[in-house]
């Protein structure tokens, strides 16, 4: 895939749109999610859920059956699930999403975790670096997602990529504990959100 607004304009400084392109550490390799790696997804998965704090998800209905169907289909123009690998465990996955409706399918969404002993090294600004990507490959012109205010890493991780906030939904989570609020981020693919009419 080609990454155009990678490209240096003639006066040497990088594009205002360039993402950053990180690589993952040495031994982690970033790639198209396949069916054979359901069981080490799934056991990742479970673990992030475990955490009980950052994702939505409070329990893990779906087996190695289901995960093995998911990510089998885990490259199309509607949605890409890239995981990230090391010695042949799952250590981290990104899904990103075009919305459905034919109004919104210039946006769309993303869900990822990086296994806690992989934290901080970087696996998760590959992953994104891999779903830009995608993004651009795809046509996509917006990217949006939510986030639990307190989630300093992801919060961290996505203004590193250009995503900056665009509301807050109030109480939008019950969760088993409580409530919590989500906050959206989004940022435009192009150089600048289009001008035209609001709604
Ligand atoms: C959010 C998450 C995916 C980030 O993955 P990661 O592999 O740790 O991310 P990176 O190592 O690429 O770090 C990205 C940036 O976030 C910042 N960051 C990382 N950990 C941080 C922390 N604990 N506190 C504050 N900032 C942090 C770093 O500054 C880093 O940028 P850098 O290049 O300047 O170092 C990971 O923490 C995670 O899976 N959390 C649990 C699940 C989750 O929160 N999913 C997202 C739900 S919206």
């Amino acid at each position: 895939m080609m990454d155009e607004a990678r490209t240096t304009p003639p006066g040497g400084e990088a594009s205002p749109s360039a993402d950053p392109d990180p690589q993952p550490p040495p031994d982690v390799t970033v790639r198209p999610a396949r069916r054979s790696d359901a069981r080490s997804y799934l056991d990742m998965w479970r673990r992030v859920v475990a955490e009980r704090r950052f994702v939505r998800t409070e329990s893990v209905t779906g087996g190695v059956r289901a995960y093995r169907n998911l990510l089998g289909d885990s490259w199309s123009n509607d949605r890409a699930t890239i995981v990230a690998v090391a010695h042949d465990r799952v250590i981290g996955v990104i899904t990103i999403e075009r919305l459905r409706h034919q109004v919104n399918r210039h946006v769309a969404t993303i869900g990822m975790a990086v296994d806690a002993d992989w934290r901080a090294r970087g696996v998760g600004s590959a992953l994104m670096g891999a779903a830009m990507k995608w993004a651009r490959s795809s046509a996509i012109e917006k990217v949006s997602l939510e986030v639990y205010p307190d989630n300093e890493a992801a919060v961290a991780l996505y203004r590193k990529f250009g995503f900056s906030e665009e509301g807050r939904l109030r109480r939008q989570s019950k969760k088993s504990y409580g409530y919590e609020d989500e906050v959206i981020m989004s940022r435009w693919i192009a150089d600048a959100e289009p001008e035209g009419a609001e709604a």
